[in-house]
């Protein structure tokens, strides 16, 4: 029978409880639960709610319980309603008496609320070390192709030379956003629901921050009905990890490309590629693949949980039993593409002299050809469109702009001289773009050092 089965006359039929029954993945909070129901034993006990027999009592056999599922010596009932109900069932058989008075001025909807706000707080911080492991490869990758020069792109046309390391550095960035995301969540979501009760609190003197301070929660929620009925940290916290997954994709997207036999940019440990089973020749980007199309499941899982609420009235209703499903596959997601990306993108190799070679080709000097008239005296507008002239005449004739001849140039300007040809070195065109933030070597390696302050303050 089940612990709330006073006012029915008939055990649950057997579909039914199976389909209402959430242990099947509920189950992983089993920690958080008991940890929950730890601190609010303590409580009732503190408020002389309970006696400290009991309290003992109850604190061993959690204790127990706790100790027996991890060694695999208790096993989830299936039929069991959720995890709540099974750990308070299990102290019960342990201890009749006193188990019984646990669930005093607490109701499941708190219970839940609170645990996985448990649950989600010990997966932000595993996710966050992760993220920092992948900035740290970022930065170490990056920090050895400082000088590698790489054409970069706008609209995948080729557009103005910068570095490997600024490209990736800029991953780095967004990586490092999303470690302040989960931080911000986390900030709204570390506080206690307990206590909040069905929907109406409790009549018993309880002591919510007392609660919260044995959990090293930072406070209490202030309204019962948005305690037991919000969901906005699981939303939050699925939304940042869609981030993640939307950023992870774009890296993917790039790596994919670099390893193609078009770019070459890189190529990926053998410990990190596939073969085809049938074209010998074959060496394939699966994990960039596959996280790739795993983002789409992480964003799937922000769209479920969004649609689920959206039209709850208060407080708590059984549709937000779904919420787990959905923000565990985004957490699982995550932490299973994190650290095998990471992996891949420290056993990469790089092919410097290829980055080199696209770049020496589609004009990518360009900008700095049209500076040059500019920093000689010419308006920008003037000086861009004698550029353009120039680089269809190379078009033309088979030239790129290093190779242009100066008489070729003096006939377009009388302004270019030799120095022509220093001003539109690749080298000279990375070098000189100095500013805060650009791809300078001086310019990434001082934003390397900023990241790496950053992250140690984490
Ligand atoms: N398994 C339930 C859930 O995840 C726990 C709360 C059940 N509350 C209730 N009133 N039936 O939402």
């Amino acid at each position: 029978m089940a612990l709330w089965a006073g006012r029915f006359t008939k055990e649950i039929n057997e579909n039914v409880n199976a389909f209402n029954s959430s242990l099947s993945f509920d189950a992983r909070m089993y920690k958080h639960d008991i940890m929950g129901s730890k601190a609010h034993a303590k409580m009732l006990a503190q408020q002389h709610i309970i006696d400290e027999e009991s309290l003992n009592e109850i604190l061993t056999g959690l204790n127990e319980i706790l100790h027996e599922i991890e060694t695999g010596e208790l096993l989830f009932d299936p039929t069991a309603e959720d995890i709540h109900m099974f750990i308070e069932s299990e102290l019960t058989k342990k201890y009749p008496v006193s188990g019984k008075k646990l669930h005093t001025a607490r109701s499941r909807n708190d219970q839940v609320a609170l645990d996985l706000r448990l649950y989600t707080r010990d997966e932000m911080k595993e996710i966050k070390d992760m993220l920092i492991n992948l900035i740290n490869v970022i930065i170490e990758q990056a920090s050895q192709h400082l000088e590698t020069i790489m054409c970069g792109y706008t609209h995948l046309q080729r557009a103005q030379p910068i570095t490997f390391a600024h490209h990736l550095m800029a991953y780095a960035e967004m990586f490092y956003r999303d470690i302040t995301r989960i931080e911000d969540c986390y900030e709204r979501m570390n506080v206690s629901p307990l206590g909040s009760g069905a929907l109406a609190t409790t009549t018993y003197p309880i002591d919510r921050m007392y609660v919260a301070t044995l959990l090293d929660m930072d406070g209490i929620t202030d309204n019962s009905l948005d305690g037991v009925s919000d969901r906005d940290y699981a939303i939050e916290f699925a939304s940042a990890l869609a981030t993640i997954m939307m950023h992870l994709s774009r890296f993917s997207e790039e790596m994919i490309l670099w390893c193609s036999w078009e770019f070459k940019y890189v190529e990926l440990d053998d410990a990190y590629a596939t073969g085809s089973s049938i074209m010998p020749q074959k060496k394939n980007p699966d994990i960039a693949e596959l996280v790739r199309g795993k983002s789409a499941r992480v964003i799937g899982d922000v769209s479920t949980l969004l649609t689920m609420m959206k039209g709850l009235p208060l407080a708590y209703n059984k549709d937000m039993q779904e919420d787990k499903e959905a923000l565990f596959d985004a957490i699982d997601t995550v932490k299973l593409c994190l650290p095998v990306f990471t992996d891949m993108l420290k056993t990469m190799k790089v092919n410097k002299d290829k980055m080199r070679e696209f770049a020496a080709k589609g004009f990518i000097n360009a900008t700095d050809c049209a500076d040059y008239l500019v920093k000689h005296g010419k308006a920008f507008r003037d000086a861009y469109k004698t550029t353009g002239q120039l680089v269809a005449y190379c078009i033309e004739h088979d030239f790129v702009l290093e190779t242009l001849p100066l008489d070729v140039y003096q006939q377009f300007d009388t302004t270019f001289e030799e120095s022509i040809y220093d001003a539109i070195s690749l080298d000279t065109c990375v070098m000189n773009r100095k500013v805060d933030g650009g791809p300078s070597p001086v310019a990434v390696q001082k934003s390397i050092e900023k990241m790496q302050k950053k992250v140690k303050t984490l």
